[in-house]
């Protein structure tokens, strides 16, 4: 017979200061209950690995097993294998940024580029800049090392520059360390920084003596318009993060900086304690699959589904979202940014909703602290078919549907004051 356990935990008053603050990310919280079959999920920025090919991942994945498994299974270097990052160097090409291997480190995913270049150069209390709302997996890394994180609002044309230089202004040069930027498809606003920002944000990293980490792990998924150099195309002393996550596999974690090379030394000493190097075996099939594979015709399969998906997403929110909801109009990526009146809690509203059939992910997780985004959500559109997509917005347009009402109806029986605008006016 067995009896009832009451477990303890003895390392509750010792876990280290830093972690208390940290905060879970509501994403991978929501991982177990997005995977109930009746539930349809806008929340993770999954890719759709089912469109990979299976020819091209077992040729790939036969190199690292067969021909190159004596360096496939063994320890490599820190930085990574020379032949994976030259096939980096070559996706830069593409884009307009000319590196050399010497230039590149291979992480672990762009997270891990995240953390390293956290645990490198932040100190508790320095001013790190982003955009605000921001990638909750950057908030997440840097949070470990107790930074003061000011983030910048955006439009559609990205990170406001006005802005940016009145934070600047107020903090005077030299204090910020670095700014953190995704410039093409935001996450999660999917917003991309015009040409003219990018050159301005440029000019006043200059101006004001701090560098510019540019993560782009959704930029070659363009839908409409045209490429936009990235910001390491324009000058040399930008941190760019890449990653194969959105363009081949996540499950491979692999994915690189090109910086100067004084920094990725650094980089290179804080990897070391962190795992030695990353996965020799992912390096090479990461190598193979780009070199071996018809990739560029999976990558525009991945481009035309998205494309369907993002406009499934932006027509149903036209023809079921209120009139009180704004979002934002991606030309790539995974997201769209929606805004509700500020008397909603997209927090609260999610049990609500999961109720229903369908997740999101809250907007306040996006911000440093929790006070921010209450009213906003992240919708991703990568994942779901468009009859989805349709009927997930349907659903998600119903539960905040209710919640206006409800909200109406109190203010109508003087039970509270119409705080906002748009409530004032009804
Ligand atoms: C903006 C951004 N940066 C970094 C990452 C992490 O990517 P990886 O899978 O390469 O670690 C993501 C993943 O969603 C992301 O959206």
């Amino acid at each position: 017979m067995s009896s009832a356990h009451i477990i303890f935990d003895k390392t509750g008053d010792k876990v280290a200061h830093r972690v208390i603050k940290m905060r879970t990310s509501a994403v991978r919280d929501l991982f177990a209950a997005a995977s109930r079959s009746d539930i349809i999920s806008l929340s993770g920025g999954m890719p759709d690995v089912s469109l990979l090919p299976p020819s091209a991942i077992k040729k790939a994945m036969r190199a690292a097993a067969e021909d190159d498994r004596a360096v496939a299974l063994q320890y490599g270097s820190t930085d990574g294998r020379v032949e994976t990052k030259q096939v980096f160097c070559d996706l830069m090409r593409d884009i307009g940024v000319r590196c050399k291997p010497a230039e590149v480190m291979i992480t672990s995913g762009a997270q891990e580029a995240l953390d390293l270049i956290a645990k490198a150069f932040i100190d508790p209390g320095d001013i790190i800049l982003a955009e605000g709302p921001t990638y909750l997996g950057a908030l997440q890394a840097f949070s470990a090392y107790e930074p003061d994180v000011r983030c910048i609002p955006f439009d559609h044309e990205g990170m406001r520059m006005d802005l940016l230089e009145a934070e600047l202004e107020k903090i005077g040069k030299g204090k910020a360390k670095f700014l953190y930027t995704i410039p093409n498809f935001q996450n999660p606003g999917g917003v991309t920084m015009s040409p003219a920002r990018r050159k301005r944000l440029l000019e006043l990293a200059e101006a004001y003596d701090f560098f510019v980490v540019e993560d782009d792990p959704y930029g070659r998924l363009r839908y409409d318009g045209g490429h936009v150099k990235p910001l390491r195309a324009l000058n040399d002393q930008v941190v760019y993060l890449g990653t194969v996550s959105k363009v081949f596999a996540p499950g491979l974690r692999t994915g690189w900086v090109v910086a100067p090379k004084s920094f990725l030394a650094k980089l290179n000493l804080v990897k070391q304690g962190t795992d030695l190097c990353g996965s020799a075996f992912n390096q090479v099939v990461v190598q193979h699959y780009f070199t071996d594979t018809p990739w560029q015709k999976t990558l525009q399969k991945f481009v035309d589904t998205y494309k369907t998906r993002r406009d499934a997403m932006l027509a149903a929110l036209e023809k079921y979202f209120p009139p009180e909801a704004t979002w934002t109009h991606p030309e790539g990526g995974f997201f769209v940014w929606v805004t509700l009146p500020d008397y909603v809690d997209t927090g609260s509203m999610l049990s609500v909703a999961l109720d229903k059939g369908v997740t999101y992910t809250p907007g306040d997780g996006f911000f440093p602290n929790a006070s921010a985004g209450q009213n906003c959500m992240r919708l991703a559109f990568c994942f779901e078919s468009p009859e989805n997509l349709d009927e997930a917005i349907r659903r998600l347009a119903a539960v905040i549907e209710d919640q206006l009402e409800l909200y109406r109806a109190f203010i109508e029986a003087g039970a509270i004051k119409a705080t906002s605008p748009e409530a004032a006016q009804r």
